[in-house]
């Protein structure tokens, strides 16, 4: 039975790459005479059945934009009595033959589980973090890394003027892309991410090295979830989200404190936070995107549900969404290797 209507949502943390998925979603379904409703909020507007139809208007003029215009929440149908059964009433009452469900882990989670139970899903991924197993990069992940490095980039100036070092906390969760590609490509002194616990005598060591030989200012790159050997993670607040994930931040001040006191040279934090995650999309992640979306939709077509689209070297395939969600994909140690090369 060829698919009439689909449904779309996207859920979890925006980001730039969104709306060029959107718009690849309406018009290729809409060039194979499938209609498409948007879900507003991720799951939440399944919950509460707060849809939009989409035509050829509604994704006019988004290609540059950042953010999605459907909105988005945190919502997890899994979590409150009765939000699974309203999700799965709704899926009817709206008559969609299939949903499309752009998402990080926590949304593309709760999509593999409703496979599970017979709804007719096709993920796409996203994030900035690109922690996503079975897939080489998400969209979002491109445009946070150019934003990141020209922070560093602007950052070195003033570090270089004041004889200072800077600290810049980089967003990524528990996993140290951002700061590792940001790192090799602003030229960072020193990356830590979470995979590696962080050892503050040897950072300072490194910074001291390289003030003896004739450098007085460093660039320090530090992932929000990285970790000093015997402490914790950093967190902004004890509370949980509705999928159990902490909101992790404020490593950057621990960390310039402990540089400062242990190496005597002056030192200041830039926590980037959310400008990482707004703004325009780069080429990179428009591309990414438009071909996400578009093979959403034939795979929809070809009926090959429970799957994710996922770039593998230069192709879009299907993977299993099971097989991608559950497992962080972390940093390859191979690049962080080469990172370490121009440390000092
Ligand atoms: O997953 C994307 C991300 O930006 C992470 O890098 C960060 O830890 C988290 O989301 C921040 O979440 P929130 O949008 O709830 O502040």
């Amino acid at each position: 039975m060829k698919a009439k209507k689909i449904g779309v949502l996207t859920g979890g943390g925006d980001c730039p790459g969104l709306n060029p998925t959107l718009r690849a979603v309406v018009r290729k379904a809409l060039y194979e005479n499938i209609s498409v409703v948007g879900i507003k909020n991720g799951w939440k507007g399944l919950i509460t059945k707060n849809t939009v139809n989409m035509d050829r208007n509604s994704v006019s003029g988004i290609l540059p934009r950042g953010g999605t215009i459907l909105g988005t929440s945190r919502t997890n149908p899994y979590k409150k009595e009765g939000d699974l059964e309203k999700t799965k009433n709704n899926i009817k009452a709206l008559k969609l033959d299939a949903l499309i469900v752009i998402g990080g882990d926590d949304t593309l989670g709760a999509a593999s589980k409703l496979h599970k139970e017979g709804i007719k899903v096709v993920g796409v991924p996203k994030t900035i973090d690109n922690d996503l197993s079975c897939t080489d990069f998400t969209f979002g992940f491109d445009t946070a890394v150019n934003i990141a490095t020209e922070a560093i980039d602007r950052l070195h100036t003033t570090a270089e003027s004041h004889h200072r070092i800077m600290v810049v906390e980089i967003m990524g969760r528990h996993a140290g892309w951002i700061a590792t590609y940001a790192g090799i490509a602003g030229g960072a002194d020193i990356i830590l991410i979470p995979e590696v616990p962080v050892d503050v005598n040897e950072v300072c060591k490194i910074i001291k090295k390289r003030h003896g030989g004739g450098k007085d200012f460093s660039i320090v790159v530090v992932a929000e979830g990285a970790q000093l050997k015997d402490h914790t993670l950093v967190l902004q607040t004890k509370k949980k989200d509705a999928f159990g994930n902490v909101l992790l931040g404020g490593i950057g001040h621990v960390l310039g404190k402990q540089i400062e006191e242990r190496t005597g040279y002056e030192t200041r934090v830039t926590v980037l936070g959310h400008i990482q995650r707004g703004g325009s999309p780069t080429a990179f992640d428009r591309v990414l995107g438009t071909r996400f979306g578009v093979k959403a939709v034939e795979l929809v077509m070809k009926r090959e549900f429970g799957k994710m689209v996922a770039l593998k070297g230069n192709k879009i395939v299907g993977v299993p969404i099971a097989d991608a969600v559950g497992t962080l994909k972390t940093v390859d140690m191979g690049l962080y290797d080469i990172a370490k090369i121009f440390f000092g």
